[in-house]
């Protein structure tokens, strides 16, 4: 891997789930030649920053919530949509920076999650078959010829609706929408009256409390900025190459590539062959980056991987994310945890408790228990801690809408309900009662090993 890098060279390398069968391949190349001539989304150094806002992370003094769609799509692309999942993502923030007493950076998986790898190129309905779908930034959802073949007009419409979304975030983040002093304007209407919502409101009186005392001597938004914004950063997996290398750009002020799609970008687990192209692409850009690790990972081929992707062993620029299983986890965690703890190398390790816990409903719904998610971020926090390693993160699937699309929460949603409201356009993700519901499980067992990591200190 010592060859010249360009943003093109994986072209040169075998790229799994990057689409082919454009039924024009000049009308590709017209439309990436269009993107290269569009703005960035994202500025080099927010992308740097983020990087350093993770570099905390490793070395143990913040954490990172990350979520958002499985995939975004055109047909739900609506403001509401966008505020919901911000505000829910606000909310869990509070929730994790209060009982893990550390600072909480937020990434969306947000404004440009569009392509999806498949485990099938083709669906096949009542006999007939067809091109799976591929994410709305590939084809269409619908089953039917004319949607499922791709479309290069799409990548266009990806990232239009990717800047406007970022626009409206970016709003939100610095606008005031994300004001502490909001705290209790947050709350989800069909969570208000939840016991998730009960919990949330009485965590809102005691910061409430805590706020008034601060302005009291003398802590306020005007001596204190922070208190009044969030930073907020975006994320998708950079599985459709070809539009990650036309929005990759040379950084003026420090003459380095960054792919300017998104603050931090991260290579699937179907994706991630050391000869592959992904890896080819993602090791010359220079962005924070996350790899996600299933069960078939072998330390080797961890560090392998590292030795490609973060050679200088920067801190914050690599993201590990384990997604094994909640009844994997205890078996492959460890050892990975071990490998990059001995050779010193600098990650974030951070657990995605959502793609190794989807089963297939009896009633042909795909979905995931609530109590596998949970089991499988519990145990990741106590085999990171047993290991000396910060458990630094959580990756979810989730959505400030009111779905029923995984079963369990303290609604208790059974296979009968998810027929009700699911409307993800590939995985089920957590809605929002669940979603606030697993921040406070998580943040009990934050605390939990919080106190006995002072406890031990103490002794
Ligand atoms: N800026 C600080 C932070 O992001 C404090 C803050 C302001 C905050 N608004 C927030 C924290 C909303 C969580 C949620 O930590
Ligand atoms: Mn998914």
């Amino acid at each position: 891997m010592t060859e010249h890098w360009t943003p093109a060279s994986w072209r040169n390398k075998p790229a799994k789930h990057v689409p082919t069968d454009y039924p024009d391949l000049a009308e590709v190349a017209k439309v990436e030649q269009v993107l290269r001539g569009m703005p960035p989304l994202v500025f080099a150094g927010e992308a740097r920053r983020l990087k350093s806002l993770l570099g905390d992370v490793a070395e143990g003094r913040a954490f990172l919530l990350q979520g958002g769609d499985c995939a975004e799509s055109f047909k739900e692309f609506h403001a509401d949509n966008i505020r919901d999942t911000f505000r829910l993502i606000l909310q869990m923030a509070v929730v994790l920076t209060f009982a893990g007493g550390k600072p909480v950076v937020k990434v969306g998986r947000m404004a440009g999650q569009f392509a999806k790898p498949r485990s099938s190129p083709v669906e096949t309905v009542n006999g007939v078959e067809l091109p799976s779908y591929r994410g709305d930034i590939i084809n269409g959802m619908e089953f039917d010829e004319a949607s499922r073949r791709p479309d290069p007009q799409r990548l266009l419409q990806a990232y239009g609706q990717s800047a406007a979304t970022l626009n409206l975030l970016r709003a939100f983040a610095g606008g005031g929408y994300a004001d502490l002093y909001n705290i209790h304007r947050w709350t989800l209407g069909f969570v208000a009256d939840s016991p998730q919502g009960a919990k949330y409101r009485e965590l809102s009186e005691k910061i409430s409390e805590a706020l008034t005392f601060m302005a009291a001597i003398g802590v306020t938004p005007e001596s204190q900025p922070d208190l009044h914004r969030v930073e907020f950063f975006t994320s998708h997996e950079a599985l459709l190459l070809g539009f990650e290398e036309a929005m990759t750009r040379v950084d003026s002020t420090s003459g380095e590539w960054y792919d300017t799609s998104a603050h931090l970008v991260w290579i699937g687990e179907r994706t991630r062959q050391l000869d592959g192209a992904h890896i080819e692409f993602f090791r010359g850009i220079k962005n924070p980056i996350g790899v996600k690790c299933g069960p078939t990972m072998e330390p080797d081929d961890l560090l392998r991987l590292i030795d490609v992707l973060n050679p200088k062993n920067e801190p914050g620029r690599l993201t590990l994310y384990g997604r094994f299983g909640h009844d994997k986890i205890a078996e492959r965690l460890p050892r990975l945890l071990q490998a990059t703890k001995k050779s010193g190398r600098s990650v974030v390790w951070a657990i995605d408790p959502m793609h190794g816990n989807t089963l297939t409903a009896a009633n042909g719904y795909k979905t995931r228990p609530f109590d596998r998610i949970l089991s499988e971020v519990k145990s990741f926090v106590q085999i990171a801690e047993a290991e000396g390693v910060h458990p630094g993160g959580v990756h979810l699937e989730m959505t400030g809408q009111n779905v029923t699309e995984c079963l369990g929460g303290a609604r208790a949603l059974s296979e009968g309900d998810l027929a009700d409201r699911y409307h993800t356009h590939c995985d089920p993700r957590l809605n929002g009662e669940q979603a606030l519901e697993l921040a406070f499980l998580v943040a009990e067992k934050l605390k939990e090993e919080r106190l006995e990591a002072a406890l031990r200190a103490a002794i």
